[in-house]
Protein backbone atom coordinates (compact mmCIF):
# COMPACT_ATOMS: atom_id res chain seq x y z
CA UNK A 1 0.00 0.00 0.00
CA UNK A 2 1.76 3.35 -1.26
CA UNK A 3 2.65 5.68 1.51
CA UNK A 4 1.07 9.29 -0.37
CA UNK A 5 2.84 11.73 0.45
CA UNK A 6 2.01 16.13 -0.43
CA UNK A 7 5.12 17.84 -1.20
CA UNK A 8 3.42 21.63 -0.51
CA UNK A 9 4.60 24.98 0.68
CA UNK A 10 2.30 27.79 -0.63
CA UNK A 11 4.90 29.96 -1.12
CA UNK A 12 6.44 29.96 -4.83
CA UNK A 13 9.41 28.78 -5.83
CA UNK A 14 10.98 26.67 -2.64
CA UNK A 15 11.96 23.52 -4.58
CA UNK A 16 8.47 21.67 -4.34
CA UNK A 17 8.68 20.41 -7.88
CA UNK A 18 12.11 19.70 -8.08
CA UNK A 19 12.06 17.94 -5.09
CA UNK A 20 8.49 15.86 -6.28
CA UNK A 21 11.00 14.93 -9.92
CA UNK A 22 13.84 14.25 -7.79
CA UNK A 23 12.31 12.66 -4.84
CA UNK A 24 10.18 10.11 -7.03
CA UNK A 25 13.52 9.21 -9.65
CA UNK A 26 15.32 8.51 -6.46
CA UNK A 27 12.60 6.16 -5.06
CA UNK A 28 12.25 4.42 -7.94
CA UNK A 29 16.24 4.02 -8.64
CA UNK A 30 16.06 2.46 -5.17
CA UNK A 31 13.37 -0.11 -6.34
CA UNK A 32 10.52 1.61 -4.93
CA UNK A 33 7.83 1.65 -7.39
CA UNK A 34 6.32 5.58 -7.67
CA UNK A 35 3.97 7.64 -8.92
CA UNK A 36 4.56 11.24 -9.47
CA UNK A 37 1.05 13.01 -9.24
CA UNK A 38 0.98 16.86 -10.99
CA UNK A 39 -1.31 18.59 -9.17
CA UNK A 40 -0.04 22.42 -10.22
CA UNK A 41 -1.84 23.53 -13.59
CA UNK A 42 1.76 25.35 -14.14
CA UNK A 43 2.52 22.03 -15.10
CA UNK A 44 6.41 21.77 -14.15
CA UNK A 45 6.68 18.71 -12.66
CA UNK A 46 5.13 16.92 -16.30
CA UNK A 47 7.35 19.28 -18.62
CA UNK A 48 10.84 18.32 -16.38
CA UNK A 49 9.79 14.80 -16.14
CA UNK A 50 9.79 15.01 -20.27
CA UNK A 51 6.70 15.58 -21.64
CA UNK A 52 6.33 18.32 -23.77
CA UNK A 53 2.90 20.70 -23.75
CA UNK A 54 0.45 18.23 -25.26
CA UNK A 55 -3.52 19.60 -25.78
CA UNK A 56 -4.66 16.28 -26.73
CA UNK A 57 -2.89 14.89 -24.05
CA UNK A 58 -5.31 13.56 -20.77
CA UNK A 59 -4.77 15.32 -17.70
CA UNK A 60 -4.84 15.00 -13.94
CA UNK A 61 -8.25 17.31 -14.34
CA UNK A 62 -10.19 14.44 -16.46
CA UNK A 63 -9.69 12.54 -13.41
CA UNK A 64 -10.52 15.54 -10.92
CA UNK A 65 -13.48 16.23 -12.80
CA UNK A 66 -14.99 14.36 -15.62
CA UNK A 67 -14.11 10.93 -13.31
CA UNK A 68 -11.86 9.75 -16.26
CA UNK A 69 -9.78 6.15 -14.96
CA UNK A 70 -7.00 7.57 -13.30
CA UNK A 71 -4.82 4.58 -15.37
CA UNK A 72 -5.65 5.70 -18.49
CA UNK A 73 -4.22 8.92 -17.44
CA UNK A 74 -0.86 7.54 -15.77
CA UNK A 75 2.69 7.91 -18.10
CA UNK A 76 4.94 6.14 -17.91
CA UNK A 77 7.98 8.49 -16.93
CA UNK A 78 10.97 7.02 -18.65
CA UNK A 79 12.69 6.12 -15.47
CA UNK A 80 12.01 2.38 -14.47
CA UNK A 81 9.55 2.09 -11.78
CA UNK A 82 8.18 5.58 -12.10
CA UNK A 83 5.19 6.80 -13.19
CA UNK A 84 3.17 10.19 -13.87
CA UNK A 85 -0.20 11.86 -13.45
CA UNK A 86 0.44 14.82 -15.69
CA UNK A 87 -0.93 18.47 -15.70
CA UNK A 88 -1.57 21.14 -17.43
CA UNK A 89 -3.53 24.91 -17.17
CA UNK A 90 -6.64 23.31 -17.89
CA UNK A 91 -6.16 22.08 -14.23
CA UNK A 92 -6.72 25.89 -13.59
CA UNK A 93 -10.38 25.22 -14.49
CA UNK A 94 -10.72 22.47 -12.12
CA UNK A 95 -9.59 24.67 -9.15
CA UNK A 96 -12.98 26.76 -10.22
CA UNK A 97 -15.08 24.18 -11.20
CA UNK A 98 -14.48 22.35 -7.58
CA UNK A 99 -16.02 24.88 -5.38
CA UNK A 100 -19.59 23.73 -6.96
CA UNK A 101 -18.71 20.14 -6.66
CA UNK A 102 -19.91 17.49 -3.96
CA UNK A 103 -17.06 16.13 -1.66
CA UNK A 104 -14.95 18.77 -3.37
CA UNK A 105 -11.66 18.12 -0.73
CA UNK A 106 -11.74 14.67 -1.40
CA UNK A 107 -12.28 13.79 -5.49
CA UNK A 108 -8.46 13.41 -5.64
CA UNK A 109 -8.46 10.82 -2.52
CA UNK A 110 -11.63 9.14 -4.68
CA UNK A 111 -9.77 8.82 -7.67
CA UNK A 112 -6.78 7.21 -6.35
CA UNK A 113 -8.11 4.86 -4.19
CA UNK A 114 -8.24 1.72 -6.20
CA UNK A 115 -4.65 2.80 -7.39
CA UNK A 116 -3.14 2.88 -3.76
CA UNK A 117 -1.55 -0.77 -3.99
CA UNK A 118 0.38 -0.23 -7.27
CA UNK A 119 2.89 1.27 -5.71
CA UNK A 120 5.08 2.07 -2.81
CA UNK A 121 5.26 5.41 -3.04
CA UNK A 122 2.53 8.86 -4.54
CA UNK A 123 4.72 12.11 -4.23
CA UNK A 124 1.71 14.94 -5.14
CA UNK A 125 3.36 18.11 -6.48
CA UNK A 126 0.92 20.90 -5.25
CA UNK A 127 0.85 24.58 -6.50
CA UNK A 128 2.05 27.47 -4.91
CA UNK A 129 -1.08 28.11 -2.96
CA UNK A 130 -3.45 26.96 -0.34
CA UNK A 131 -6.14 26.66 -3.04
CA UNK A 132 -8.87 23.41 -3.80
CA UNK A 133 -5.93 21.93 -5.54
CA UNK A 134 -3.80 21.19 -2.43
CA UNK A 135 -6.69 20.71 -0.12
CA UNK A 136 -7.55 17.65 -2.22
CA UNK A 137 -3.73 16.56 -2.06
CA UNK A 138 -3.58 17.02 1.72
CA UNK A 139 -6.87 15.53 1.93
CA UNK A 140 -5.59 12.17 -0.01
CA UNK A 141 -2.06 11.74 1.83
CA UNK A 142 -1.01 9.93 4.83
CA UNK A 143 1.81 13.23 5.08
CA UNK A 144 2.99 16.34 3.80
CA UNK A 145 6.59 17.15 2.89
CA UNK A 146 7.41 21.21 3.36
CA UNK A 147 10.29 22.20 0.95
CA UNK A 148 12.32 25.65 2.65
CA UNK A 149 14.50 27.85 0.89
CA UNK A 150 17.64 28.62 2.96
CA UNK A 151 16.87 32.20 2.83
CA UNK A 152 15.97 35.10 4.63
CA UNK A 153 12.35 35.45 5.45
CA UNK A 154 12.75 31.51 5.16
CA UNK A 155 9.58 31.07 7.67
CA UNK A 156 7.09 33.65 5.45
CA UNK A 157 4.34 31.30 5.44
CA UNK A 158 5.35 28.67 7.15
CA UNK A 159 3.31 30.02 9.92
CA UNK A 160 0.09 30.00 7.94
CA UNK A 161 1.31 26.51 6.28
CA UNK A 162 1.50 24.62 9.50
CA UNK A 163 -1.85 26.36 11.29
CA UNK A 164 -3.63 25.03 7.81
CA UNK A 165 -2.11 22.06 8.18
CA UNK A 166 -3.42 21.73 11.74
CA UNK A 167 -6.67 22.39 11.07
CA UNK A 168 -6.76 20.28 8.30
CA UNK A 169 -6.02 17.10 10.79
CA UNK A 170 -9.54 18.78 12.75
CA UNK A 171 -11.78 18.87 9.38
CA UNK A 172 -10.44 16.91 6.11
CA UNK A 173 -7.97 14.66 7.15
CA UNK A 174 -7.23 13.69 10.83
CA UNK A 175 -4.47 11.55 10.28
CA UNK A 176 -2.03 13.58 7.87
CA UNK A 177 1.34 13.51 9.39
CA UNK A 178 4.45 15.88 8.94
CA UNK A 179 6.89 13.62 6.77
CA UNK A 180 9.38 16.60 7.23
CA UNK A 181 10.86 19.83 6.73
CA UNK A 182 13.65 20.02 3.13
CA UNK A 183 15.77 22.80 3.39
CA UNK A 184 16.46 23.44 -0.25
CA UNK A 185 18.81 25.66 -2.02
CA UNK A 186 21.48 25.47 1.21
CA UNK A 187 24.50 27.18 0.02
CA UNK A 188 27.08 26.68 2.66
CA UNK A 189 29.39 29.54 1.48
CA UNK A 190 26.95 32.02 3.33
CA UNK A 191 26.95 32.22 6.90
CA UNK A 192 22.81 33.56 6.01
CA UNK A 193 22.28 30.18 4.56
CA UNK A 194 23.77 28.55 7.56
CA UNK A 195 22.50 30.36 10.26
CA UNK A 196 18.59 29.91 8.73
CA UNK A 197 19.60 26.24 8.38
CA UNK A 198 20.43 26.37 12.73
CA UNK A 199 17.61 28.74 12.96
CA UNK A 200 14.67 26.17 11.39
CA UNK A 201 16.25 22.89 12.71
CA UNK A 202 16.57 24.34 16.62
CA UNK A 203 13.52 25.44 16.20
CA UNK A 204 11.38 22.01 14.28
CA UNK A 205 14.16 19.63 15.76
CA UNK A 206 13.40 16.12 14.55
CA UNK A 207 11.16 16.96 12.24
CA UNK A 208 13.98 18.58 9.81
CA UNK A 209 15.66 16.21 7.29
CA UNK A 210 19.18 15.53 8.25
CA UNK A 211 19.76 15.69 4.18
CA UNK A 212 19.77 19.06 2.91
CA UNK A 213 19.43 19.94 -0.58
CA UNK A 214 22.15 22.32 -1.78
CA UNK A 215 21.81 25.09 -4.27
CA UNK A 216 22.97 23.42 -7.37
CA UNK A 217 22.91 24.01 -10.71
CA UNK A 218 22.55 20.68 -12.06
CA UNK A 219 19.50 20.60 -10.43
CA UNK A 220 18.34 23.62 -11.98
CA UNK A 221 19.26 22.60 -15.41
CA UNK A 222 18.07 18.80 -15.25
CA UNK A 223 14.60 20.26 -16.14
CA UNK A 224 14.74 21.74 -19.48
CA UNK A 225 16.58 18.24 -20.83
CA UNK A 226 13.02 16.86 -19.69
CA UNK A 227 14.52 14.46 -17.10
CA UNK A 228 15.77 13.89 -13.07
CA UNK A 229 19.08 15.36 -12.27
CA UNK A 230 20.28 11.54 -11.39
CA UNK A 231 20.05 10.84 -15.17
CA UNK A 232 21.70 13.90 -16.27
CA UNK A 233 24.86 14.34 -13.93
CA UNK A 234 24.48 11.18 -11.33
CA UNK A 235 27.78 12.94 -9.86
CA UNK A 236 26.56 16.22 -8.90
CA UNK A 237 26.02 17.12 -5.31
CA UNK A 238 22.36 17.29 -6.34
CA UNK A 239 21.64 14.14 -7.30
CA UNK A 240 23.72 12.66 -4.53
CA UNK A 241 21.36 14.73 -2.28
CA UNK A 242 18.13 13.60 -3.77
CA UNK A 243 18.96 9.77 -3.19
CA UNK A 244 20.32 10.53 0.90
CA UNK A 245 16.64 12.06 0.50
CA UNK A 246 15.14 9.13 -0.81
CA UNK A 247 17.45 6.61 1.58
CA UNK A 248 15.90 8.76 4.68
CA UNK A 249 12.41 8.71 3.61
CA UNK A 250 12.68 4.77 3.04
CA UNK A 251 14.74 4.34 6.62
CA UNK A 252 11.52 6.67 8.31
CA UNK A 253 9.44 4.24 6.36
CA UNK A 254 10.88 1.37 8.07
CA UNK A 255 11.03 2.88 11.66
CA UNK A 256 7.41 3.24 11.43
CA UNK A 257 6.62 0.03 10.24
CA UNK A 258 9.48 -1.19 13.35
CA UNK A 259 7.20 1.02 15.65
CA UNK A 260 3.79 0.00 14.38
CA UNK A 261 2.63 2.98 14.00
CA UNK A 262 2.69 6.76 12.89
CA UNK A 263 4.82 8.72 14.55
CA UNK A 264 1.82 9.83 16.79
CA UNK A 265 3.41 13.13 18.43
CA UNK A 266 4.42 14.38 14.88
CA UNK A 267 0.88 16.50 14.58
CA UNK A 268 1.38 17.87 18.79
CA UNK A 269 4.77 18.24 17.87
CA UNK A 270 3.82 20.81 14.37
CA UNK A 271 0.67 22.11 16.61
CA UNK A 272 3.50 23.64 19.25
CA UNK A 273 5.82 25.07 16.56
CA UNK A 274 2.56 26.17 14.45
CA UNK A 275 1.24 28.13 17.75
CA UNK A 276 4.81 29.42 18.57
CA UNK A 277 5.57 30.84 15.07
CA UNK A 278 2.45 32.18 15.11
CA UNK A 279 2.17 33.62 18.58
CA UNK A 280 4.50 35.36 21.04
CA UNK A 281 5.21 38.44 19.23
CA UNK A 282 2.60 37.94 17.11
CA UNK A 283 4.97 37.82 13.88
CA UNK A 284 6.85 35.02 12.74
CA UNK A 285 10.13 35.97 13.70
CA UNK A 286 11.95 32.66 15.02
CA UNK A 287 12.59 33.07 19.04
CA UNK A 288 15.14 30.29 18.98
CA UNK A 289 18.46 30.64 20.93
CA UNK A 290 19.97 31.39 17.51
CA UNK A 291 17.45 33.69 15.90
CA UNK A 292 17.79 37.00 14.54
CA UNK A 293 17.61 36.03 11.04
CA UNK A 294 14.58 34.22 9.24
CA UNK A 295 12.79 37.15 11.19
CA UNK A 296 9.28 38.08 10.32
CA UNK A 297 8.40 41.29 8.33
CA UNK A 298 5.69 41.90 11.32
CA UNK A 299 2.57 41.08 9.18
CA UNK A 300 0.24 39.47 11.29
CA UNK A 301 0.29 35.66 11.57
CA UNK A 302 -3.10 35.33 10.66
CA UNK A 303 -5.49 32.37 10.41
CA UNK A 304 -4.67 31.56 7.11
CA UNK A 305 -8.87 31.35 6.44
CA UNK A 306 -8.84 33.02 3.71
CA UNK A 307 -6.71 31.14 1.26
CA UNK A 308 -8.01 28.08 3.21
CA UNK A 309 -11.45 28.33 2.75
CA UNK A 310 -12.18 25.00 1.19
CA UNK A 311 -11.13 23.37 4.47
CA UNK A 312 -14.08 24.99 6.28
N1 LIG B 1 18.65 23.02 -5.02
C1 LIG B 1 18.53 23.82 -6.09
N2 LIG B 1 19.61 24.40 -6.65
C2 LIG B 1 19.51 25.22 -7.71
N3 LIG B 1 18.36 25.53 -8.29
C3 LIG B 1 17.23 24.99 -7.78
C4 LIG B 1 17.25 24.11 -6.66
N4 LIG B 1 15.98 23.72 -6.39
C5 LIG B 1 15.21 24.34 -7.28
N5 LIG B 1 15.94 25.10 -8.13
C6 LIG B 1 15.44 25.96 -9.20
O1 LIG B 1 14.66 26.97 -8.60
C7 LIG B 1 13.46 27.21 -9.33
C8 LIG B 1 12.25 26.90 -8.45
O2 LIG B 1 12.27 25.53 -8.11
P1 LIG B 1 10.95 24.65 -8.19
O3 LIG B 1 10.27 24.83 -9.50
O4 LIG B 1 11.32 23.27 -7.80
O5 LIG B 1 10.10 25.33 -7.04
P2 LIG B 1 8.55 25.18 -6.75
O6 LIG B 1 8.39 25.33 -5.29
O7 LIG B 1 8.01 23.97 -7.38
O8 LIG B 1 7.98 26.46 -7.52
P3 LIG B 1 6.41 26.79 -7.74
O9 LIG B 1 5.95 27.30 -6.42
O10 LIG B 1 6.41 27.85 -8.81
O11 LIG B 1 5.74 25.53 -8.16
C9 LIG B 1 13.56 26.33 -10.56
O12 LIG B 1 14.11 27.07 -11.61
C10 LIG B 1 14.51 25.22 -10.14
O13 LIG B 1 15.19 24.66 -11.23
MG1 LIG C 1 6.39 23.74 -8.71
Amino acid sequence: MARIISIANQKGGVGKTTTAVNLGASLAASDQKTLIIDCDPQGNTTSALGFPKDPARRTLYQALILEESIERITLDAQVEGLELIPSDKNLVGAAVELVNMENREYRLKAAIAGIRDKYEYVLIDCPPALDLLTLNALAASDSVLVPIQCEYLALEGVSELLDTLMRLRRTINPTLAIEGILLTMYDDRTTLSKQVAADLRSFFGGQVFETVIPRNVRLAEAPSHGMPVMFYDIHSKGAESYVQLAKEVITNAQKRVGQGSERADQGTRAESAAAAIAGADGGRTITGPNSSTTGGDGTSGGDGGSSSSGAS
